[in-house]
């Protein structure tokens, strides 16, 4: 099994450039489905997950492939409605998106249950409660999901009852050829849910965000173009904790400042020194005062940043909280932290964390934030650190080990046998 071993103790210099968004690639990738012609999609990172989600829409007959460094080339105009790659709709939450692509082309979808990190709990009610809006009829066994429209789906106003990313790419997804303007109130209004918007906007579509309400005006067709996927925000806000848990200077390269803006602040407020350039952030970390955090749908503390947080936070003057509102059981780090002599106590959705010095252990990753706050902490650690399930952190993380040895972090992969 492949591993990662970190020796912790070094300052980070240098600089990183930030991949694009897996959380904005993957439902691009699935929106194809309802695109005509070729897709062309730059900046989408190399990460397990999107090569899964090209290989579902190859499995349906697609051409769906890497043809440059980050650069995909999709084109499912003949795709027909059976997905043969089953076994890897379960292994992630993005699989979901095939549910409002497909009902919207075919008028029906059948497939496993979409997977994703287990951190507990990932319902799909909420998406069923929209697509039954529109006039489909769902069938959900826990292990299996069916939606149809005996006929035409119709446009409607639909309000979420609470704010989801996935339901609302869904929405968009199954109204933005439908006939009539479709409302969604309610929505998420993360970047990676604008970013999908405005691939399909490109494409010819007719969706207006104005706050938190999303409005489709349906179109009989869409056409490829060529589109460029928003920076990972998630990921240029786990280097700053990075920064924040080594010290040192880092130059973040092809980011949107602005989608770090409340993250920034809070940075800020515990003594990060952080300028934005265009499209950098230099972030500059020495000794770091801890705070307590609150997790929201964005624009506010982003639930994905939780666990890397917590890392820091051990190494921080004072400690701290965070209350997790979004997944309140996405604790499985702590246990990990732990064996490397965190003193961090849970309860409920609070994980309250102390500082203290940390010392390498061997550790397992049981999601994907979760494995980078393993990464994090190591990175602080006096002595070796080995992080296992690695599979884990690669799903979302494009070349974390070369990017972090390049700025000074001394850590490396070792291939499984
Ligand atoms: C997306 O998951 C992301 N995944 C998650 O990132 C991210 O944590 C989450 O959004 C929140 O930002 C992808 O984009 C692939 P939600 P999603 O629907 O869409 C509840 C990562 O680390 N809910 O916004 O599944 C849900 O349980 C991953 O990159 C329902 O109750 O999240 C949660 O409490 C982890 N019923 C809340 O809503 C539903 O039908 C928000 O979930 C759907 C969701």
């Amino acid at each position: 099994m492949e591993k990662i071993i970190v020796n912790g103790g070094n300052r980070l210099n240098g600089e990183i450039c930030i991949s694009g968004m897996k959380n904005s690639a993957l439902p691009i990738i699935f929106s194809c489905i309802l695109v005509k012609g070729d897709c062309i999609i730059n900046n989408v990172p190399k990460v397990s997950d999107v090569f899964n989600a090209l290989e579902i829409l190859s499995s349906m007959g697609a051409v769906a492939e890497f043809c440059g460094k980050n650069t995909v080339l999709i084109n499912t105009d003949r795709i027909d409605d059976t997905i043969s790659a089953k076994h890897l709709v379960s292994t992630m939450r993005a699989s979901s998106y095939l549910m409002g692509a497909m009902l919207s082309r075919f008028g029906k979808v059948k497939m496993p249950m979409p997977g994703g990190c287990n951190f507990g709990a990932r319902p799909i009610d909420l998406h069923l409660k929209g697509f039954e809006a529109l006039g489909a009829k769902c069938f959900c066994d826990g292990e299996n999901v069916e939606i149809f429209s005996s006929k035409k789906l119709k446009c409607n106003k639909i309000t979420l009852d609470k704010i989801s990313v996935g339901a609302t790419i869904n929405m968009v997804l199954a109204s933005a050829c439908l006939n009539g303007t479709t409302v969604i109130s309610n929505c998420a209004k993360e970047p990676h849910v604008d970013d999908l918007i405005a691939f399909l906007n490109c494409c010819g579509a007719k969706i207006a965000r104005n706050g938190t309400t999303v409005v489709c005006q349906g179109v009989k067709a869409l056409y490829g173009k060529e589109y460029t996927v928003f920076p990972d925000m998630i990921e240029a806000l786990t280097y700053i904790c990075a920064v924040g848990i080594c010290k040192g200077e880092i130059l973040l390269k092809r980011v949107v400042p602005y989608q770090l803006s409340y993250p920034t602040e809070v940075f800020k407020e515990m003594g990060f020194e952080i300028t934005a350039c265009g499209d950098t952030v230099t972030v500059r970390a020495d000794e770091i005062f801890g705070c307590d955090v609150v997790t929201a749908p964005y624009p506010l503390f982003p639930t994905d940043l939780h666990p890397q947080f917590a890392a820091l936070l051990c190494f921080s003057r004072g400690g701290g909280c965070i209350r997790e509102e979004i997944f309140p059981t996405r604790f499985a780090y702590v246990n990990e932290l732990r064996k490397m002599g965190a003193s961090i106590s849970r309860l409920r959705n609070m994980v309250y964390i102390k500082e203290a010095q940390l010392t390498g252990a061997s550790l397992d990753a049981t999601d994907l934030r979760a494995g980078a706050s393993l990464v994090l902490a190591a990175l602080g650690a006096a002595g070796e650190s080995e992080i296992n399930n690695v599979n884990y952190i690669v799903r979302g993380y494009e070349s974390i080990v070369e990017k972090i040895a390049d700025i000074g972090g001394k850590i490396k992969l070792i291939k499984g046998d």
